[in-house]
């Protein structure tokens, strides 16, 4: 007995990979994207206190009332975006299970998804499991910006919706004003549906701004609009996200999550309520970390003749790696990385359709304590010296 194809075409994460190779050889993990400090410590109490207080049993299919609530006021303060908790919001088990939802809710098999690359490599495996097609529209390095009419020149009459995450992983990039306003335009003319992942939506660096595309004129009906507590509470293990957008579209997607999950995890989702609404100081604190952070890793790859495209948003920086190793491919220098120079980072080649696209492009993430960063940085500007 074996697996089904459609399974067994599925490499493995690369981001398992480089972990575990991180883990062997005693590395420093900047490969995969998940911080090495915790939640705020009003969230880590609140989760603890909703245990306490029984709410140990399944939660409301589409989300606890009071988390409901708070995703909408949220919406409402940094986007000015009306919702109400009872019809337009489905709460799931983290942005990666409202982005499987919102698929199977709303593309049929053989229609053409559009997937901006590089992208996050859960999307093509979405897409392929509802037995649509991905169409990749690539973004250039360095600044990775969308190129609108490359994107039209890749629209057919079967092209049903468009995958689109800002700010972006793995590039850093935040979709502009302009951009956007490029992509809506092409949405309403086509009649696509727009399926945006904004899991990174409080980490933007001056003088870029997270927009919702969901806000612009004629997208807020054909619009889903997925984020999570991952990112902006440092809590990517409590796997706690949501699904935004017009009743109709979310209707769909809360029958699908009924029978994929049915819930999320409930004490999570009380914690999660409690983040939500922090004041705004936390949200800006956050951006004042990352901007350090940021500062920290720039500055030593800046020692190093890596090529290095500095991220306006996310907790990742990309970095081109011909200068140091011309001969070898992405994948081959991060293991070489993690063995000899002990510092793990994650290939750009596994974000693209053809990996040849991203053969000389390496991913470093932030999200790390500053002793961490600073141990990584000792050893990233030995790439002056040692080259393999
Ligand atoms: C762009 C993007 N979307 C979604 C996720 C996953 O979010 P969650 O943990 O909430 O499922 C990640 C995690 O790295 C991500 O980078």
């Amino acid at each position: 007995m074996h697996g089904s194809q459609l399974a067994r075409s599925f490499p493995r994460s690369i981001f398992s990979e480089m972990s575990a190779l991180a883990h062997a050889c005693g590395a420093i993990n900047l490969g995969q994207g998940y911080p090495d400090f915790g939640p705020p410590p009003q969230l880590q109490d609140a989760a603890c206190n909703a245990i306490q207080q029984g709410h140990n049993q399944y939660a409301v299919s589409h989300g606890e009332r009071v988390l409901r609530q708070a995703i909408a006021s949220h919406a409402a303060r940094w986007y000015g975006q009306k919702l109400d908790p009872e019809t337009d919001i489905c709460v799931t088990c983290g942005a990666s299970e409202a982005l499987w939802c919102a698929l199977q809710a709303v593309v049929e098999p053989g229609d053409e998804v559009i997937v901006l690359e590089p992208s996050f490599d859960v999307y093509v495996p979405d897409v392929r499991m509802v037995r649509a097609i991905p169409v990749p529209v690539v973004l250039e390095p360095p600044l990775f910006r969308l190129d609108p009419e490359r994107l039209r020149s890749r629209l057919t009459k079967r092209t049903r919706a468009i995958i689109v995450n800002t700010p972006q992983n793995p590039t850093g990039h935040v979709f502009s004003a302009e951009e956007l306003q490029a992509l809506a335009q092409i949405c309403i003319e086509h009649d696509l549906l727009a399926i945006v992942d904004e899991v990174y939506e409080h980490i933007t660096f001056e003088p870029h701004a997270h927009i919702r595309l969901a806000t612009l004129e004629g997208m807020s009906q054909r619009t889903i609009t997925i984020s999570s507590a991952a990112k902006t509470f440092a809590a990517t293990g409590w796997k706690c996200g949501w699904a935004l957008g017009p009743e109709p579209l979310i209707s769909a997607i809360r029958r699908v999550h009924q029978f994929t999950t049915f819930a999320s995890a409930t004490p999570f989702q009380y914690a999660v309520a409690e983040g939500l609404q922090l004041p705004d100081t936390y949200f800006h604190d956050l951006r004042a970390d990352y901007t350090a952070r940021r500062a920290l890793l720039l500055e030593a790859l800046a020692e190093t003749p890596l090529v290095v495209f500095p991220p306006e948003g996310t907790y990742y920086v990309v970095a081109d790696i011909s200068p140091v190793a011309p001969e070898m491919s992405g994948y081959q220098w991060c293991r070489w990385l993690a063995q000899t120079v002990g510092v793990a980072a994650i290939p750009l080649e596994v974000f693209y359709h053809d990996p040849a696209l991203g053969r000389s492009l390496v991913r470093f993430a932030f999200c790390k304590q500053e002793e961490t960063l600073r141990a990584a940085a000792e050893r990233i500007v030995e790439l002056r010296a040692v080259a393999p």
